[in-house]
């Protein structure tokens, strides 16, 4: 397919069915727009809509969330799942707020360097900001490459060759829009056709959250957030998994930092 096919396809189906109210596609303050995409990277569109508009209204501005303890933070990430996502834009808050003079950092290399985020969510966020032709990938842009361009290949197609056709394709009159109207597409496509990257080389199937590591992981911080403190034998009637599995779980969320251990107590970092 060539660059201009390609670009009418996309720009044709985003002028009659694109996203255009997203609240996150509105503004422009970067902070709500990194809000936006670490909830959006783990989560459908019509679950984070409500989550992100609590987060914002309890922490209107990147100050607000970094003058917000850890706990407080965490309380409002819940139901989103992967916590540590939530636990690390904490972190960034405070590394902005408190290294870098409350500037938010303007590059992707600079963005990329904040706990937790990586080189997706650096360049869409520079993107979105700044209307600046950044290439980058996720599920839904990797889907359409793959359909428009490596369709006779059968797989193992590595994302450095999926930008190679990004770099080459991306609008730059218009990124923003462009990369919604890509997002959009792709979502269609795995909508409408049952497209689910397979030939990527980076594909792997999604595990149930039903008894994963992450649902204990879940309900421990649940708990801990409803109680200050409970002992180990008090959490394993509560969390129906093993005794091993519980402990093991409680080590990593108290190394990574989520949790402290006080003799037989576990309680939530405030
Ligand atoms: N709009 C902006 N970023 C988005 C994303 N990651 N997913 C869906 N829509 C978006």
């Amino acid at each position: 397919m060539t660059k201009s096919a390609f670009q009418k396809k996309i720009w044709d189906y985003y002028k009659a069915y694109g996203r255009h109210d997203l609240a996150w596609r509105k503004t422009k303050d970067p902070y709500k727009i990194l809000v936006s995409e670490i909830m959006l990277q783990q989560t459908q569109v019509s679950r984070v809509i409500p989550k992100y508009e609590a987060f914002l209204k309890a922490f209107p501005t990147l100050n607000d969330l970094a003058k917000a303890s850890q706990s407080e933070a965490l309380s409002l990430w819940q139901g989103l799942g992967y916590n540590r996502r939530g636990l690390n834009l904490w972190r960034s808050a405070q590394v902005i707020q408190n290294d870098l003079g409350g500037v938010f950092p303007s590059t992707s290399e600079a963005l990329d360097a904040l706990p937790g985020i990586g080189p997706y969510t650096a360049c869409a966020v520079v993107t979105f900001w700044k209307n600046k032709p950044l290439v980058f990938i996720e599920t839904n842009i990797r889907t359409v490459y793959l359909v428009s361009f490596f369709d006779s290949i059968k797989g193992n197609v590595k994302d450095s060759e999926i930008l190679e056709y990004v770099s080459k394709t991306v609008d730059k009159e218009n990124p923003r829009e462009w990369y919604y109207a890509l997002m959009d597409y792709g979502v269609m496509l795995k909508v409408t056709q049952k497209e689910k990257n397979t030939k990527s080389a980076h594909y792997r199937k999604q595990k149930p959250f039903k008894g994963s590591q992450r649902e204990i992981r879940s309900g421990v911080l649940k708990i801990l957030l409803q109680k200050k403190g409970i002992t180990f034998s008090d959490l394993e009637k509560r969390i129906p998994f093993s005794k091993e599995k519980i402990r093991l779980v409680a080590e990593a969320l108290a190394k990574e930092g989520f949790i402290k251990k006080e003799g037989h107590t576990l309680s939530l970092i405030q």
